[in-house]
């Protein structure tokens, strides 16, 4: 059976800047129009102000055009979860979209954690055809119901997965459910493709990162991009969010900047592989740059006492494995575990070879 991200597009067009007032509704008709053609999925919600409306009227001029939709449903209670579908659909002028994003709050996640009647519920909508699946969403605050639901067996055929903030400055969800996450190898849609602007902005412009903890990130993270060859802040953050098997796509927004939607929309396919000048480790397939990286240690016998050793390692470019892998092997002879903190560290294996110092 096909499953519901079937033909899901690596970006998604996030579709909060189509309910900017402050936007000609011309030119937001427009972007929503662009994103149609490029036939990327589209993530949409009634608190986005218009936008719903701004989609109806692209619909209806491009009904061949209507794109895959993920709406946010769910609230308090059982009873709200059928009326908020249909408060979307009837501004889209749709009968049915490919997924609902539960925000189970009060309650529904209580009922939600402990395998209650809210599944029925979800089985009847999906038989309906209002929806064709469902991503839970989640938070580092909200993670918890999900924990328990996941540990308890029951979103099994009808959860089909996580959809929170990862991003190269943000990883909205709990340590706990991060691992419940992975181990039961649930998809995941991840949010805010480029953490809320370019990197450089984040850093240095006052006020432009609206949490203090980004603008510190930012800081941590710019150098990284600048070493990884990678040419676009958008580029870099879309493989970031790649780089993380679970993840089927990134939903991120464009909404003034003309010069953003080309670069986005171009993600309407899967990446063709690593960047130029990377290749992808046979073992973790996370790319990394060609040139250093790929090597094997010239025999088991000279295994070095400090695996950081570059002189220990030669170039093998046909080995594959590149040489955080096999350090990662000799050191902890297994794959690397997590690292128990609130913010990503994939950026680290991707592009730092001393990555596990910081475990
Ligand atoms: N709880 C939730 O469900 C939740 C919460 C937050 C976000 N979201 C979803 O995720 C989407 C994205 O969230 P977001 O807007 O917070 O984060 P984002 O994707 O990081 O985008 C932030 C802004 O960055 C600008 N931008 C994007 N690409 C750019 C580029 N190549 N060059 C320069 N600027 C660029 C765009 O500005 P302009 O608009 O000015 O072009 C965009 O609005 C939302 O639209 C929404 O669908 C969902």
């Amino acid at each position: 059976m096909p499953s519901v991200f079937t033909g899901i597009t690596p970006f998604i067009y996030g579709t909060t800047r189509l309910g900017d007032e402050n936007i000609p509704r011309e030119t937001r008709l427009q972007v929503a129009h662009a994103a149609m053609d490029a036939g990327l999925w589209f993530h949409t919600a009634r608190m986005y102000g218009g936008a719903l409306e701004v989609l109806g009227q692209a619909f209806r001029e491009a009904p061949t055009q209507i794109p895959r939709l993920i709406i946010k449903i769910g609230w308090e209670n059982i009873n709200q979860l059928r009326s908020s579908i249909e408060e979307c659909l009837q501004p889209l002028g749709l009968k049915g979209v490919q997924l609902g994003q539960l925000c189970l709050g009060g309650e529904l996640a209580e009922d939600y954690a402990r395998g209650g009647e809210c599944y029925k519920v979800f089985q009847q909508l999906k038989d309906e055809g209002l929806v064709q699946g469902y991503v839970v969403e989640a938070f580092p605050w909200t993670s918890e119901p999900s924990v328990r639901a996941l540990r308890g067996g029951y979103t099994d055929g009808i959860i089909d997965g996580f959809i929170f903030y990862l991003n190269p400055l943000q990883r909205f969800a709990s340590n706990e459910l991060w691992e419940a996450i992975q181990a039961r190898h649930q998809p995941i849609i991840a949010m805010r493709t480029v953490s809320g602007g370019p990197v450089h902005s984040l850093r240095d412009v006052p006020g432009f990162a609206w949490k203090e903890y980004l603008q510190q990130r930012a800081v941590q993270v710019a150098p990284i991009f600048e070493r990884s060859g990678i040419g676009s802040w958008t580029e870099f953050c879309v493989r970031f969010a790649h780089s993380f098997p679970l993840v089927r796509a990134t939903v991120g927004a464009a909404g003034s900047s003309a010069s953003a939607l080309p670069i986005v929309f171009r993600w309407s396919k899967p990446p063709s592989g690593p960047p130029a000048g990377w290749r992808t480790c046979r073992n973790s397939c996370e790319p990394k740059r060609a040139s250093g990286l790929f090597r094997r240690i010239s025999s088991p016998r000279s295994a070095p006492s400090n695996p950081a050793g570059p002189s220990r390692w030669i170039s093998t470019p046909k080995s594959g494995v590149c040489k955080s892998c096999v350090i990662a092997r000799r050191v902890f002879g297994r794959t690397l575990p997590a690292r128990r903190s609130n913010l990503p560290f994939q950026i680290e294996r991707i592009h730092n070879a001393q990555f596990f110092i910081s475990i």
